[in-house]
């Protein structure tokens, strides 16, 4: 398979990935000849890419971080959480919340579970899913993203727990924004801006209130946009003020936000998206969490075409254990020409070897 920009699909060509929506309805099915219809409904629906068959890489196995099954059953739980949340009354809201925080700390169980069952590196490109309200998939992400620093920092399983309970309520408070401003497709006003960042004081006091949540997953919603040198929000504290799963979660909150499609505009690479987060280590996110991070994400996901500073052309098609940025390339081009019979290197092994472009020129014009 091999991963394009959605504005270079061409009509005929086949999806490798089924494309669902959050509740897992099948979109569009993998297999099947694209029309130029199909084509401007992705468009219109706002996915960046798409998966296509690639006769070349018919044999390669893309990990996925979770199975769908487990993918779907989070969703419906964090949605149902979320949305009971939202109508109830305060009373009423801490009744559901015990309710929900078994259901959640099951979840959370299946998650690690799943995770630590792959032992690959896996990628979490969120594109092969359409979803109508972008917080409950981007709770589940930066879940997933903060469990996988977790793990490579060596957290116990009780603070895994904690952590990700944390991810899964981060963006509460935003129930209590109004849909005009988190909605809002385009820039927001000072007056919005000021209102949105509220979302973490009202999700730190619908959170504190909870006997069967721990105080520190309310710390979670409060701290996730503070930055280290005092440059966050809402109190504007430095580092050694916020706690560490405020840090992890900082990461992981951006790197999902800017590698994520929203409705006003598409979404980076993974590199592109570690880069941000390197522009700001140090000053705004911890780099020993920046460092967990890339080696437990795949940079460089699996069907990506990539250009080496040889001139080579390949895809990627494996990845290298805490060696992330050096993935495995099928070359397909040599000297500008497609070759024959195409063949793989592990850039592990050719440290002259490196990747100097990567469809980014594709990319870039299908953004503009
Ligand atoms: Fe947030």
């Amino acid at each position: 398979m091999r991963l394009i920009p959605t504005k270079s699909m061409k009509p005929g060509m086949k999806l490798a990935k089924t494309i669902y929506n959050d509740h897992g309805r099948v979109l569009l099915s993998e297999g099947v000849p694209v029309t130029a219809r199909m084509i401007s409904r992705l468009q219109q629906l706002h996915v960046t890419f798409v998966y296509i068959e690639d006769s070349r890489t018919k044999d390669i196995h893309v990990p996925n971080m979770i199975s769908d099954k487990v993918r779907k059953k989070a969703i419906t739980t964090i949605t149902d959480t979320f949305k009971q949340l939202e109508k109830e009354d305060t009373i009423s809201k801490w009744f559901v919340m015990d309710q929900s925080s078994k259901k959640l700390k099951n979840l959370i169980n299946h998650l690690l579970s799943d995770m630590k069952s792959n032992d690959e590196v896996s990628s979490l490109l969120t594109d092969v899913y359409v979803h109508d309200n972008y917080v409950f998939t981007h709770s589940l992400n930066v879940t997933l993203y903060a469990l996988s620093i977790g793990l490579k920092l060596g957290l116990s399983q009780n603070d895994l727990e904690i952590l990700g309970l944390g991810g899964i309520l981060h963006d509460i408070g935003k129930m209590q924004i109004p849909a005009e401003i988190l909605f809002k497709p385009g820039k927001l006003s000072s007056e919005e801006y000021t209102e949105m960042k509220k979302h973490t004081t009202y999700g730190y006091d619908i959170l504190r209130n909870m006997h069967t949540i721990p105080l520190l997953v309310a710390h979670c919603a409060y701290q996730h946009h503070e930055r280290l040198n005092g440059s966050g929000y809402p109190r504007g504290v430095k580092a050694p003020d916020i706690h560490l799963f405020g840090k992890i979660l900082a990461v992981a909150d951006v790197f999902d936000a800017v590698t994520s499609h929203r409705i006003y505009r598409s979404a980076m690479l993974p590199h592109e998206g570690l880069e941000i987060l390197y522009a700001g280590s140090d000053t705004l996110f911890e780099p020993s969490i920046i460092e967990a991070f890339r080696k437990s994400v795949a940079i460089y996901p699996f069907g990506l075409t990539v250009t080496l500073n040889d001139g080579r052309k390949g895809l990627v098609v494996g990845q290298n254990k805490d060696l992330t940025e050096r993935p495995i390339i099928r070359i397909i081009e040599e000297e500008g020409t497609e070759i024959e019979e195409p063949y793989d290197i592990n850039l592990k092994d050719y440290l002259d070897v490196g990747i100097v472009d990567c469809d980014i020129k594709n990319h870039m014009s299908a953004v503009s």
